[in-house]
């Protein structure tokens, strides 16, 4: 009670584009009465009856749906049981005196004096722990802990308690970052390490090569997990081996760059590079969890920091929030929430989960026009200023060039546009950009007129 559920459950529900289901609301719309009057003149008992057999039809009705179920609903072991069976099931962890604040001077039967409240809660909240998959106080927490992501500065000492299960981990280690971490992470996984392997550094791990070697040396069977700690290259390398060991092994990324952490540690997406093109060999492979500790963060290099920017400021333009003026460890957990929803939405990439390409057409073209010398995250600044110019957002743009500091570039305007137009998402030869017709309304797949996309692409350029 007054923990939030009714309004964090809608925002949920409206995140992951699922329905919201409330007991509390079939249980009026049934009985013909608010609860409060059914409570009062048919007693809690039946009350609860109504409530079980309410949630017991909609958890049975197998619909991807957000459940909004009341605080006493889970004192019924057959709906304890269907919760068990066939839900995902987030305890909203609120201290009693914040929710009583909520609920003082309310209607609610069961919160008429601060002392029962309070004997009641503490009974209950040891029936809570035991239904909960996990807890959380917000929306963000809610998709996180669906998504299987876990947001938490010092998370890595705590490793071998955060990779499910307590079977054996083989570690895959970009070797920078094993110099840097490697030691604690090993420490941290104890007597669940069965193998470390140290990948090159950055994105010169995802190669076949490399897959090869890790297929080859890895020795855990199905129960195993691999662990990934690293940047982007290195989750997105060791994901594809663990897709493919043996038809497909656990695997749980531990991003060690802000990149990785608001972006490419999160929605299964793993991948290697050809010679032809980055990320041509792939596969969806949903972690089994995300560690995701910001206290890793503290050793990056500045330019790395920038590259990470560039994506914050690309989710804070599609969540219409400026994300990139919080504090780091918020900053990182808002970023990979929304991402996240978007993936539960569209986890094979059918949909709106291109909007994440917001900026990314052009920020390919230009980094392949310069044979890979440009940083990732200038691209993504440069690409994300020509978006928004294309989608009639002028000022927006000029504000983002500042905030990302933005300069053209030098590259070769030729090969540039002709990277662009051999763009993965082009259409029988048509490009199709991701626009914005505001912030937080993205428009997916949107033809342009070549000259005016061309006249964009120039614009980056010195
Ligand atoms: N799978 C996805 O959904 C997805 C999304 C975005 C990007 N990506 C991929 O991610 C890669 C880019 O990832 P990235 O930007 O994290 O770069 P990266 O993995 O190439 O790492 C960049 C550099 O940072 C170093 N580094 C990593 N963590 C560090 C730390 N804590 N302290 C100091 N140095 C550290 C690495 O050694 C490396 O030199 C690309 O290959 C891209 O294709 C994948």
């Amino acid at each position: 009670m007054g923990a939030g559920k009714s309004t964090i459950g809608a925002e949920v529900a409206r995140r992951l584009g699922r329905p919201l289901v409330s007991t509390d609301a079939l249980v009026e719309e049934a009985a013909g009465t608010s609860i409060e009057r059914l409570f009062a003149e048919r007693g809690e008992e039946a009350f609860r009856a109504l409530e079980e057999s309410h949630a017991l039809e909609a958890l049975a009705r197998g619909r991807l749906s957000v459940l909004d179920l009341g605080g006493g609903a889970v004192l019924s072991a057959r709906t304890r049981a269907a919760l068990a069976e066939s839900a995902f099931t987030v305890f909203l962890d609120v201290p009693v005196a914040e929710s009583w604040k909520r609920v003082a001077g309310s209607n609610r039967p069961l919160a008429r004096e601060r002392e029962a409240f309070v004997e009641l809660h503490a009974r209950r909240v040891n029936v809570y722990e035991e239904v909960a998959d996990a807890r959380a106080q917000d929306a963000d927490g809610v998709v996180l802990a669906a998504a299987g992501a876990h947001v938490e500065e010092g998370s890595l000492e705590r490793l071998a308690a955060c990779v499910p299960g307590d079977g054996p981990v083989e570690l895959v280690v970009d070797e920078t970052v094993d110099r840097l971490h490697g030691a604690r992470a090993s420490t941290a996984l104890g007597e669940r390490l069965r193998g470390r392997h140290v990948v090159p550094a950055g994105e010169r791990a995802k190669t076949a090569a490399v897959v090869e070697r890790l297929w080859s040396s890895l020795r855990v069977d199905r129960g195993g997990t691999l662990v990934a700690l690293g940047g982007g290259a290195t989750t997105d390398v060791a994901g594809f081996v663990a897709a493919t060991y043996l038809r497909g092994i656990a695997w749980v990324p531990v991003p060690s760059t802000l990149v990785g952490q608001v972006d490419a540690g999160i929605g299964g997406k793993v991948g290697i590079d050809l010679e032809r093109g980055k990320n041509l060999v792939g596969a969806f492979h949903w972690p089994a969890r995300a560690v995701i500790d910001p206290g890793l963060l503290a050793t990056l290099s500045e330019a790395e920091r920038a590259n990470g920017l560039a994506e914050v400021v690309k989710t804070g333009l599609l969540a219409d929030a400026p994300l990139w003026e919080l504090d780091p460890v918020e900053q990182v957990r808002r970023c990979a929430a929304f991402k996240a929803a978007i993936c539960l939405r569209d986890p094979h990439d059918r949909g709106e989960r291109a909007q994440l390409n917001l900026g990314h057409t052009f920020a390919h073209a230009l980094e392949a026009a310069s044979g890979y010398e440009l940083a990732h995250g200038r691209a993504v600044a440069l690409g994300l200023v020509a978006a928004l110019r294309l989608s009639g957002l002028g000022e927006l743009a000029e504000e983002t060039a500042r905030l990302l500091d933005v300069r053209p570039v030098r590259v070769d305007r030729e090969a540039a546009w002709e990277a662009l137009q051999r763009d993965k998402k082009a259409v029988g030869g048509e490009v199709r950009l991701v626009l914005l017709a505001r912030p937080g309304e993205p428009r997916i797949g949107v033809p342009l007129p070549p000259a005016e996309v061309r006249a964009a692409l120039d614009a980056l350029i010195d």
